[in-house]
C-alpha cells in the first residue's frame, strides 16, 4: 500500500483541512495511507508524526486553520536538515510527499524534489493569491469574504460621520486582496503594492468627494503598498523569518499620519490582520481545496511528481513546481482598470 506524507506550511488560511479531508479520504479509496506531518516542514524535520485516519478528518471541511499545524520552518536552513528530512520519511515509509503552502512552502518540496529525489507534490495555499500559475489559491476567497465584510462594516458606521476610515489589509506583494475587496466593498481609493501611491492624489479624491457632498472617505489599502518617494513599503518587524521575510503592516496608520495633518475630517485606521485568515472557508475554497487534494493523489498515483496541482480555468492540472515558483503572481494588468473605474 503507497503510504503518502502530507504538511501544511507558512501562514494558514481556511480550506487547509477540506484538503487534508480529501487527501485522506481519496486517498483510501484508492488504496493509499496517509501520514501527517506537524508544524509544516519542522514535522519531517523532527520526525513530528500523526496517524490521517478517515476519522481523524471527520468533521473538519468547515474547519478553518490546519489540524496539522504550520510553521515557517525552513530545513535548508539546518545543517543537514534535508538529508534528516529524507531519512525520517525513510522511517516512516513514505512514497511521496504533500506539501500544502505557499512559494516558501512548496520551493522546500520543489528543492528536496530537484536536490534530494524527494517525489514531491505542491498545493497552492495562501490568502495572498500569488502563486503564478494557478487561478487561485486555496484561501483567498475566504479572506475576501471577510475583507468584504470588514468594508461593509466600516460603510454603516462611516455614513453616520464624518470620516475618513482606512483599512489595511494582507497580501504580502500582492494587491490581490486589496483590489477585489476593494471593488466587492466599494472602496473609495484602492492602494496595492503593484502601483506606488501618491498622497496628494488621494487628498485630493478625498476632497472632491466632499466637495460632492459625501459625508465619509473609505480607503482600502494593501500591507505592502508604497508610498511614492518613500523608498520602500512599510515594515511591521525588521527581524527577517527563515525564508527572508520581514512583517509588513502600519502603511494604513502612516497614511493616517500624514492625511491628518491636511485635513479636519478625523481618519481612522483598521487593522484587519489575522481577522481575514481565520474563521470558515467559504464554499468556493471548500470545493476548491477538495478538488486539489484529490487531484494531487491521482497524479502521485500515476507517477507526476515535482509539480504543483493547479487551478487553470476550470480545469485541474499539475503544473512544474519549478515554473510556478519561478516569478510571482501581482495583480494582472488586466483587472487593475477596477482602481480608477469611477473616477
Ligand atoms: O502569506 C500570508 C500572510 O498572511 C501575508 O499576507 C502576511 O504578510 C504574512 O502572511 C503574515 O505572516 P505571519 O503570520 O508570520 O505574521
Amino acid at each position: 500500500m503507497p503510504r503518502a506524507g502530507v504538511l501544511t506550511g507558512g501562514g494558514d488560511s481556511p480550506g487547509i483541512n477540506a484538503a487534508l479531508r480529501a487527501i485522506v479520504r481519496f486517498g483510501m479509496k484508492h488504496g493509499v495511507e496517509v501520514v501527517g506531518f506537524l508544524e509544516g516542514w519542522r514535522g519531517p524535520l523532527e520526525n513530528l508524526i500523526q496517524p490521517m485516519t478517515v476519522g481523524d478528518v471527520s468533521g473538519i471541511l468547515h474547519i478553518g486553520g490546519t489540524i496539522l499545524g504550520s510553521s515557517r520552518t525552513n530545513p535548508f536552513k539546518t545543517q543537514g536538515g534535508p538529508e534528516r528530512i529524507v531519512e525520517n520519511l525513510e522511517v516512516n515509509a513514505i512514497d511521496f510527499l504533500v506539501a500544502i503552502g505557499g512559494e516558501d512552502t512548496m520551493g522546500v518540496a520543489h528543492r528536496l524534489s530537484n536536490e534530494l529525489g524527494v517525489k514531491a507534490i505542491g498545493i497552492p495555499q495562501t490568502i495572498d493569491n500569488d502563486i503564478a500559475m494557478t487561478d487561485y489559491s486555496i484561501g483567498f476567497w475566504s479572506a475576501l469574504e471577510a475583507v468584504t465584510d470588514a468594508l461593509d462594516r466600516l460603510h454603516t458606521t462611516a455614513a453616520s460621520h464624518h470620516r475618513v476610515l482606512i483599512l489595511e489589509v494582507m497580501g504580502r506583494d500582492a494587491g490581490w486582496l486589496s483590489l477585489m475587496g476593494g471593488v466587492a466593498g466599494g472602496a473609495d481609493v484602492i492602494l496595492i503594492p503593484e502601483e506606488a501611491f501618491d498622497l496628494d492624489s488621494i487628498f485630493r479624491k478625498i476632497k472632491r468627494r466632499e466637495l460632492l457632498k459625501k459625508r465619509f472617505s473609505i480607503i482600502i489599502v494593501a500591507e505592502g503598498a508604497r508610498p511614492e518617494g518613500l523608498g520602500g513599503q512599510v515594515i511591521a518587524e525588521a527581524q527577517v523569518d527563515e525564508f527572508g521575510h520581514v512583517r509588513l503592516g502600519g502603511v494604513g496608520q502612516f497614511i493616517a499620519n500624514q492625511l491628518s495633518e491636511r485635513m479636519r475630517m478625523p481618519v481612522r485606521v483598521t487593522n484587519l490582520a489575522y481577522l481575514q485568515r481565520g474563521g470558515s472557508p467559504a464554499p468556493f475554497d471548500r470545493i476548491l481545496a477538495t478538488r486539489f487534494g484529490a487531484a494531487s493523489v491521482e497524479f502521485a498515483l500515476e507517477g507526476t511528481f515535482d509539480v504543483m496541482t493547479a487551478l487553470r480555468g476550470v480545469k485541474i492540472e499539475p503544473v512544474s513546481l519549478a515554473d510556478a515558483l519561478a516569478k510571482s503572481r501581482p495583480v494582472s494588468e488586466g483587472l487593475r482598470y477596477l482602481i480608477g473605474l469611477f473616477e
